[in-house]
This record gives structure tokens, sequence and C-alpha cells, in this order.
């Protein structure tokens, strides 16, 4: 295989203005379909394609994975049901490069990991803030143990998102709550049902890969919903979790969607070990900072950490997100064309989903403390072989 034919699948803002460019500009990939299940959000993907009489239109996804000519499919969408999609067209014996979160239930986690396994074909997420320039240096610092046994990290992704909670699902318009009562029309989408919680894959991932560790114990609590910024969506404003990870490191990790934040410095991180400390910037004229207990420093120094690697290659700079969305596209390219192993695969990538599935769980539960299965193969569950009721963490 020469290039990728590869379907795009969810035509909103991420799709088309995120996915599409790369897709087309990047060696290794040709868009040959594309999908909404709103037909009138084709028109401006067609209109951003280089040739768009080569590609095909489908409103039913069914019909994408029917597509004999579609080697893999990208999936943008944003649903419920984005796991169970994921893992649909693995069984159709497609290759699948899907956005974030993996998917919103454990069951749906298990059903992406069992036909990853049976298929053999590469399931990315494409999670890219892990590529970021300072995730990679806060890593090589705590895989050298200059901060000591990690203790306590943090993560949180604060973005005053209200504009997507509604829709009109014949025009795929979105509205705004100050305009819901002039627009009868506008329908909750699934931003308006989905636990802020889930959406925590910029946290853990970057997380789990400067700590090499995954999570083991989850236990959550949120504010009520509706919102009390935006009385008008059926969300909480707040949602936190504490999250025990096999290394035994504690991690706090809080989602909030509803409520207002600075429009710039959405993440923040914090890694604190027995030897040292780091920490991501508060605001954007800041800096990193980092504290190290035996190099005679008597309070946190700055650092011109940021986002941006320094070593991204040409083809990565303003790819989006500080140049990491030009990663996992690099990344998922060389895996299905060239057999490269990828370093975030289906068990990593499940690493970021369950606990945060689990954390809306434990809040369902009234803050019930929940165990975190292990995606990965064992002796007690071979390859391709569905886990004993008992391992599977529902
Ligand atoms: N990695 C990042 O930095 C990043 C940034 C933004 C968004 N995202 C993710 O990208 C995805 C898309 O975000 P968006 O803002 O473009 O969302 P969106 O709601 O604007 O677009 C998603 C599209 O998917 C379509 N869709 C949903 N279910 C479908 C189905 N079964 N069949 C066909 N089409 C279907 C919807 O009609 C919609 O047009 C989300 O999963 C989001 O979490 C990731």
């Amino acid at each position: 295989m020469k290039e990728i034919r590869v379907a795009l699948v969810g035509l909103g803002g991420r799709g088309v203005y995120g996915w599409l460019p790369i897709l087309q500009s990047l060696r290794g990939y040709r868009v040959v379909a594309i999908c909404d299940r709103i037909e009138a959000l084709h028109e401006r993907a067609l209109l951003r394609l280089r040739d768009p009489r080569e590609v095909r239109a489908y409103v039913r996804y069914e019909d994408v994975l029917a597509d004999p000519d579609v080697d893999a499919v990208a999936l943008t969408v944003r649903c419920r049901e984005q796991g169970a999609m994921a893992a649909q067209a693995l069984e159709a014996g497609k290759h699948v490069h899907c956005e974030v979160p993996a998917a919103h239930s454990i069951e749906d986690c298990w059903r992406i990991v069992l036909a990853q396994e049976r298929s053999g074909k590469v399931y990315q997420l494409a999670e890219q803030t892990r590529y970021w320039g300072f995730v990679e240096a806060w890593r090589k610092l705590v895989a050298e143990g200059r901060l000591g046994h990690i203790t306590f990290c943090e993560g949180q992704y604060f973005h005053y998102y209200v504009g997507q909670n509604f829709q009109d699902p014949r025009t795929g318009r979105f509205f705004h709550p100050g305009e819901l009562a002039a627009h009868p029309e506008a329908q909750p989408t699934w931003l308006n049902e989905m636990p802020p919680i889930h959406y925590l894959p910029h946290e853990l991932s970057p997380l789990l890969k400067i700590l090499d560790d995954r999570v083991v114990q989850v236990v959550a609590m949120s504010t009520r919903a509706p919102s009390y910024a935006h009385p008008e969506l059926n969300v909480p404003d707040m949602q936190v979790a504490l999250m025990k990870t096999e290394k035994d490191a504690i991690l706090r990790l809080a989602v909030s969607f509803a409520q207002p934040h600075p429009e710039a410095n959405y993440h923040w991180y914090h890694v604190m070990g027995t030897k040292g400390a780091l920490e991501w910037k508060r605001a954007e004229r800041d800096l990193p900072r980092m504290w190290l207990a035996d190099h005679e420093m008597h309070d946190m120094a700055e650092v011109d950490w940021r986002y941006e690697r320094a070593d991204a290659p040409a083809e990565a700079r303003g790819t989006g997100h500080g140049d990491a969305d030009y990663y996992v596209h690099a990344a998922f390219r060389d895996a299905v064309l060239y057999g490269k192993p990828l370093e975030f695969d289906v068990y990593r990538a499940m690493d970021t989903a369950a606990p945060a599935i689990l954390a809306a769980e434990s809040i369902a539960r009234g803050s019930a403390p929940l165990a975190v299965p292990d995606f990965r193969p064992s002796a007690a569950r071979p390859k391709g072989q569905a886990p004993a009721p008992a391992g599977r963490g529902e």
C-alpha cells in the first residue's frame, strides 16, 4: 500500500478545519470519502477537497464501512457511540484513527480492544498533547529519577465551551444558550448530556506518559446539574476525580466546560515527587516552573518549556495545538503503511478512557471508589478473548 485511502467521518469543526487540511497535505493519505449524518454539512467539506469528484459523500456510517475502497476511517464524531463506531470499523476490517475521547462506556472500551486484537488492524486514538515539548521534557526528568518517587500529580481542563450544547439537526447550526428562546429547532447535543469528567484524554494521556504508569482506582465528585453559570445547560460546572496509579501516585483531575475561564491556557499540569516538582504556567504571560530538592534551589525556577517541541520537523509547524496534531497523523500513517509499532497503542488509549468513564460512574454511585481494569492481555485473558465478568470493570 502506497497511500491510505481514508474516509473522514464527522464533518464538524474538528473534522473539516482540523483534520481535512492535514489529511490532504501529509504524504501517505488520500481522502476518498466523507460522511456526516447531517447532510447539510457535506458541502463545506466538499468545497475544501482538492478534487471532490474523486470523493464519495455518505450520510450513513454503514455505507462507509461497506465501501471496499476505504482502508481507514478517520473518526471525528462527537457522540455517545463514538467508541462503538471505532469498534464497528475495526470489525469491518478498517484501520481506525479517531478523535478523543476513545469511548463513553467500559463496554465500548472492551469492544475496541477485542476488535483490534482480533482484526490486527491499526487503532490509534489521536490524542496529541502527549507529544508536546514540555511533556517530553518532564517524561525524561521523571524517567531519570530527578524528581524521586512521584507522589502527586494534577491535571485540569477548564474550557468555557457552551456554544455546542444545542444544534439544529437539519442544518447543523449550533446555538449558544442565550439564543435558545428564539430557536425552538435547537436540540440538545451529546455535550449537553456527557459527564464533563469523560473528557480527560488530554490530561491522562500526557500525565501517564510522563509517569509511565496506569490508573488502578478512581473516586470522583461533581457539582450539581444544571449548571450554575448557565442554567439552560444540563451539565455540572465542575467535576473532580482522585485517581491512584499502579506505581503509587495520586492524581487530582478536574474538568469544566460550562463556567467562564480565560480563553487561552485551558490545560494545567503539576507533577510532584519526593525530590522535586514541575508545574505548568498558570496564565499565558506566565512561565512553567521547576524545583529540585538536591540542587541548592530555594524556590521554584522559571523554565521556558512550551507546547511546541524544539525538535519539530518543518511539516509539523502550524498543524495545530502547538504543532502536536502532526504527530498523531504521522504515527498512524507509519503504522498502517510501514508497520511501525504505535507508542500510543490501544491499551494506552484505553488507559486514558476507562478511568474517566469510571469517574463519572463513581459520581453516579455517590462517590464510590472503583477499580480500573487493565485491558492488556494476560494469562487470565489471552489476546482476542473476552474478559471474565469479574475483570471487565463494569
Ligand atoms: N484533539 C483535540 O484537540 C480536539 C479538539 C476538538 C475536538 N475534538 C474531538 O473531535 C470530535 C469532533 O469535534 P467537533 O467539535 O467537530 O464536533 P461536532 O459536533 O461539531 O462535529 C461532529 C460531527 O459528527 C457527526 N456525527 C455524529 N455521529 C455521527 C454518526 N453516527 N454518523 C455520521 N456522522 C456523525 C455530527 O453530525 C457532527 O456534524 C469530538 O470527538 C471532539 O471530542 C478533539
